[in-house]
């Protein structure tokens, strides 16, 4: 199977999901023996408009550890010629000469579908604006499947900034591919979770349930993935966030309420929505979720590169 952009989370259906997972088991093996050459003639160009910590240092590790190479910008509207005004049309066909794949942050919706539309190498959507992170949601929906052992039939809630959290949103998307599952949005009125997302799980028969407490909804899941309420969404509405930071923080206290199966994820950064005495609760799976990452972006990397998925660690 060789994939092409990667820009949105709809275009994985179950047989594609299945193949990334089972080419990301193989990934987490090639990094136990410190990783393969297969890709020492290729280049991965990481173009980031918006900070990153675990989006461009694993999809950069990710290259490193395949052999390939990588040029990069972690502040491209200061640090590339966009300072100049150059559009990211430009910027992109001019990556094409250089780079073998582009993995591209922007702050707008719609940015890697623009790039895809100029781009002859493959593009890959490492968070548009408060749009999708496919990326993620894949890293994601791994780590369910790995500490759950299935993902039909599991009970979720998604929590926080929905309206603008670009994770969950992609997620979501993900999640309607499987049987039985049930989402939980708990968010405060002015973060629900947008309607076509909600639209979306109605047409394929998803249930789901909007929530504004989150104590009553713990008991009843499997997953409960926090999200941070983002400064940077509300621009000049201070008096938003203000109402809403704070708003659902995971305690020790409030986890006693939390089956003991269940898991705890969060995209990160994390700022006080989950306090810090949680990070040794067996269930706080989030720093692990974060180390799948990199598996996931190497297996995504070997397949829009179209290098065979078998690489082993000898680089053969
Ligand atoms: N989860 C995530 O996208 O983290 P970064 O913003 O640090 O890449």
């Amino acid at each position: 199977m060789k994939l092409h952009h990667v820009l949105e989370a709809q275009q994985f259906d179950r047989a594609t999901l299945s193949h990334l997972f089972d080419v990301t088991q193989k990934m987490e093996h090639v990094v136990a023996q410190g990783g393969v050459n297969t890709y020492h003639n290729r280049i991965m160009a990481a173009l980031f408009y918006e900070p990153s910590t675990r989006t461009r240092f694993s999809f950069e590790t990710a290259m490193h550890r395949l052999g390939g190479r990588v040029i990069s910008t972690e502040n491209a509207g200061e640090f590339s010629s966009a300072a100049k005004g150059e559009t990211l049309e430009d910027t992109i066909r001019i990556l094409n000469g250089y780079a073998d794949v582009i993995v591209l942050r922007h702050h707008e919706i719609g940015a890697a579908r623009r790039a895809a539309s100029v781009s002859r190498v493959p593009i890959i959507n490492a968070g548009d604006g408060p749009g999708q992170h496919p990326t993620q949601a894949l890293l994601d929906l791994y780590t369910i499947r790995k500490e759950m052992g299935k993902i039909d039939g599991l009970k979720i809630a998604m929590v926080g900034d929905l309206a603008q959290g670009r994770t969950v949103r992609s997620l979501a998307y993900l999640l309607s591919r499987y049987q039985g599952v049930k989402m939980f949005f708990v968010a405060p009125p002015l973060l629900k979770m947008r309607e076509d997302i909600l639209e979306h799980l109605r047409e394929h028969g998803v249930e789901f349930v909007e929530e504004t407490a989150l104590e009553p909804v713990l008991p009843q899941v499997d997953v409960v993935y926090q999200t941070r309420i983002q400064r940077e969404r509300f621009g000049d509405r201070l008096a938003d966030y203000e109402m809403c930071r704070g708003i659902y923080v995971l305690t020790h206290e409030a986890l006693r309420r939390l089956p003991a199966h269940a898991m705890i994820m969060h995209p990160l950064p994390r700022l006080d929505e989950i306090a810090m005495e949680v990070d040794d609760d067996p269930r706080a799976a989030y720093f692990r979720q974060a180390q799948n990452g990199l598996y996931v972006r190497m297996a995504l990397l070997s397949l829009v590169l179209g290098a065979p998925s078998s690489a082993t660690a000898d680089g053969s």
